[in-house]
């Protein structure tokens, strides 16, 4: 349970909103890779509920810019994109990748170099990696190292980034994934339809939890009776607000929950395999069945249809949520609790001490930024977790830390 100040504190990112200051101070996902075009239609994307437009230069390059033209608030989202710019459909200013109007043509030429001098546009920095456009949008002139994400070392054909806008708080996405103990009761449906750890989940629904604090953030250990045997599901949580959780099959995945605004978020699967191209299971499994189709909000299949698309009629037949695919019973799931869930009325148990430690750094994070500028992880902004999530069966007196450790493959 928290305070409805403490609450307020770690969800809250518009406008002046301490969290979404610090926030700011990471690289954000922003929009996924292919849907940007070379001279193709530019993206409005909304963040940190601010507006902003990316689009993809002629030569290639990633402009991220705010969605207001500078002349009189046009969307530039309208915008005409070519010669590696924007040009505004209202008066044809130009703006370049760099954020430097180049052209007014509603003005004298001679006055070109002057206002260029003068207007200013936001222009953010970009990276790209996992087929996503990352964008930092904090305060400082230089943008921090850029993570090195064990997804970004493979080809374009091993990596699947998949998107949900969900109308709640970022921090119930993020709290979701790291609720382990749900795993058994939500995606129940689907455990035996897995041959690795979400089966083995299936036989204990009250996981005991150990953790241990990291440069990066907070590794979990979900520890499960096995038989004779203990299964541990190990959730590495990378501030300040990724999880590697393990999958159990050879695929490897992150799930991201950013915010939007106060009340929407944008919640991101990005799933990747090492060795070879992700296969065409990618389509039939049970992660992302159906789901494909609509890379960029995947919830916009379910929009309209009452209840996100809960087919009672399942349930008949004997399925738990009735739901035809695993994410979207998180998505509706976190968007039922509410646009900001009131944690001030939860009654919490042992089972989500994943979700009370994260908490407890995210606090003392915002709080350390706002005293002294201090931001989680910046001391070593390349640190990542050796393993990102691993699923391991070992005997009853076996020691979890030095199993998951045998497993590390991204040192
Ligand atoms: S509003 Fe964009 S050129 Fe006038
Ligand atoms: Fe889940």
């Amino acid at each position: 349970m928290l305070s409805h100040e403490d609450n307020e504190l770690l969800t809250r990112v518009d406008g002046e909103a301490p969290m979404g200051a610090y926030l700011r101070e990471y690289w954000t996902p922003a929009v996924r890779s292919q849907r940007l075009i070379a001279d193709g239609a530019p993206v409005q994307v909304r963040l940190f509920g601010e507006d902003f437009v990316a689009f993809r230069a002629t030569d290639g390059r990633v402009g991220f810019l705010d969605e207001s033209c500078p002349h009189r608030g046009a969307s530039l989202a309208l915008a005409r994109n070519e010669d590696c710019a924007l040009r505004c459909i209202y008066h044809g200013w130009k703006i370049d990748v760099s954020g430097t109007v180049v052209e007014v043509p509603s003005e004298p030429a001679d006055r070109l170099a002057d206002m260029a001098d003068k207007i200013t546009i936001g222009k953010y920095p970009t990276r790209e990696a996992g087929g996503v456009v990352w964008v930092y949008l904090g305060v400082h002139d230089d943008p921090p190292a850029f993570p090195q994400f064990p997804f970004d070392k493979v080809p374009a054909d091993h990596v699947r980034a998949l998107v949900a806008e969900t109308h709640c708080n970022w921090l119930q996405a993020v709290e979701g994934t790291l609720d382990s103990s749900h795993v058994s009761i939500l995606h129940q449906a689907w455990l035996g339809q897995s041959t690795g750890s979400l089966g083995k989940a299936a036989e204990d629904s009250a996981p005991r939890y150990e953790s241990d604090e990291t440069g990066y953030g907070i590794r979990f250990a979900a520890i499960r009776h096995c038989g004779d045997d203990q299964h541990v599901r190990v959730t590495e949580f990378v501030m300040p607000w990724m999880a590697y959780i393990p999958t159990g099959d050879e695929d490897r995945v992150a799930i991201i929950g950013t915010p939007i605004d106060d009340e929407h978020s944008r919640q991101w699967f990005i799933r990747w395999n090492d060795d070879h191209p992700l296969t065409e299971d990618t389509d039939t499994h049970f992660w992302y069945r159906d789901l494909t189709g609509a890379p960029d909000d995947f919830t916009e299949l379910v929009r309209g249809r009452g209840s996100w698309g809960q087919d009672r009629s399942l349930m008949s037949d004997g399925h738990f949520s009735g739901f035809t695919n695993l994410i979207l019973e998180d998505v509706a799931i976190q968007e039922s609790q509410g646009p900001i869930v009131d944690r001030s009325k939860e009654k919490l148990g042992t089972s989500d001490i994943a979700v009370v430690k994260t908490r407890r750094l995210m606090l003392d994070s915002v709080r350390a930024h706002q005293e002294d500028g201090t931001v989680f992880g910046r001391k070593d902004p390349l640190a990542r977790p050796g393993t990102a999530g691993v699923a391991i069966t070992i005997e009853a007196t076996g020691d979890w830390r030095t199993a998951a450790a045998g497993e590390a493959r991204y040192v």
